[in-house]
């Protein structure tokens, strides 16, 4: 088989790409893993970007989410019992976020480039790269896990396969550096079956440490609790997590949280993570395969689709004029935006949760920031800022 890009992975960063690859007119095909069922019913983040709402639009694929996703103008932050809300749509323009989970995201992008005749090939087993330092890279493959060898020559190879594929471990080991985090803390996420309470996502920050209350439907809540990273989500009974979320989301003014079933829970580590560069020879790395955000910021599925808006745009630019300043560039151009993603996630992480490691004088400073985005516009625009998306370099 050739084509002109072999895309690994069919996460967001991939998806998008072959999107965009193809509204271009180059030729892509996607592998993956994971079965088409169980990639759109993984349930991971739920926040878009403004830009990236319109980019789906633009796409040809705004329609779902317009009718069942959640337009916020804001959210609430919550320390001491008391409330904040920030008024993103305020403080930056107009601009707001939708709540449309990932995998209607993913159902979306794949159902649309299977319509159009695009190729996702789905349960593909020993991936492999190879020759991305010459001019023809390939990738072997083998259909339903193990089938017969096959391979895809292509002009370019983009992992787009998570932190766990093979597209970063193919970048020699001497050729990229790695900068890590590991947090002290995890979050316990469940999903419950019951009415929202609260019309916007609430962040907070109380002695027992970082709760987030988020919404996947009117009947369907999405929620968080900081926890050990390494506890056994079997130690968490449905009463100790509802006694835990009370707890933290408790306030002085007579509100209450909505119980419901609990229809899902898992527990899953916090960590940041670089690799630079993104690149080498003919094969390029894209989303989670680059870099990791703790989600406390929402910006992890955000990031994987910024790279690839990036990289779109310089592919079309080497098939439309032979141009390959902006492939050259896509690293550079890439990390700026990732390293203040970074910070952001490593921000709103620090701030909102209780590390037993730090001293009181370091917990006390995350409460003089938390009121610093309360009575400073500067602070406030610059979380709204970040929260909604920052404008493209
Ligand atoms: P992925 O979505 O990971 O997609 C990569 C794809 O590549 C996968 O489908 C994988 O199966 C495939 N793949 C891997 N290896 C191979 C191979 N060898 N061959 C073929 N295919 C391969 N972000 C938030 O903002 N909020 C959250 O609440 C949140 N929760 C998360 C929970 C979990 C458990 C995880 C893992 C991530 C979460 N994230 C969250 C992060 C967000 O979901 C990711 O940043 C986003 O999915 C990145 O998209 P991606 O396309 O780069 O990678
Ligand atoms: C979610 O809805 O899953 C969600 C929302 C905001 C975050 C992380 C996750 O910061």
């Amino acid at each position: 088989m050739r084509v002109q890009v072999g895309i690994i992975g069919a996460g967001p960063a991939g998806l998008f790409l072959a999107h965009l690859l193809h509204r271009a007119g180059i030729g892509a095909v996607v592998l993956e893993s994971r079965s088409r069922h169980e990639v759109e019913e993984t349930v991971r983040a739920g926040v878009l970007e403004h830009w990236v709402v319109e980019l789906m639009q633009q796409l040809g694929l705004g329609e779902r989410m317009l009718r069942e996703g959640h337009v916020h103008d804001g959210i609430t932050l919550q320390w001491n019992r008391a409330r904040h809300h920030l008024d993103i749509a305020g403080l930056t323009g107009g601009k707001r976020i939708m709540v449309y989970p990932q995998q209607e995201v993913l159902k979306d992008l794949i159902a649309h480039r299977l319509a159009h005749g695009g190729e996702i090939i789905f349960e593909v087993g020993g991936t492999s790269i190879r020759g991305i330092d010459g001019d023809h890279p390939a990738i072997d493959f083998r259909r339903d896990g193990n089938g017969p060898a096959e391979t895809i020559e292509c002009d370019y190879v983009v992992g787009a396969d998570g932190f766990h594929g093979p597209g970063r471990q193919t970048i020699p080991a001497a050729r990229r550096s790695e900068y890590h985090k590991v947090y002290p803390f995890g979050w316990l996420g469940i999903l419950a079956r019951a009415p929202r309470s609260w019309h916007e996502l609430i962040y907070t920050h109380q002695q027992d440490g970082f709760a987030l209350l988020s919404t996947r439907s009117p009947e369907l809540q999405r929620m968080y609790i900081q926890c050990d990273p390494n506890d056994d989500i079997a130690n968490w009974s449905d009463g100790r997590i509802w006694e835990q979320f009370h707890a933290r989301l408790g306030t002085d003014d007579g509100w209450s949280l909505t119980e419901g079933p609990i229809v899902q829970k898992g527990i899953i580590p916090l960590r940041s993570f670089v690799c630079e560069p993104m690149q080498f020879g003919r094969l390029y790395i894209a989303g989670d395969a680059a870099h990791i955000v703790p989600p406390t910021g929402a910006k992890g599925l955000n990031l994987a689709v910024a790279d690839v808006v990036v990289l779109a745009r310089a592919l079309a630019e080497r098939y439309r004029a032979g141009r390959v300043d902006l492939l050259e560039r896509y690293s550079a151009v890439c990390l700026r935006r990732v390293w203040k993603a970074e910070r952001f996630s490593w921000y709103m992480t620090t701030m909102l949760h209780r590390n037993e490691n730090e001293s009181d004088f370091e917990q006390r400073i995350h409460f003089a920031d938390l009121d610093l985005v309360r009575t400073s516009r500067a602070s406030a625009v610059s979380l709204a800022e970040n929260y909604v998306g920052l404008p493209f370099d």
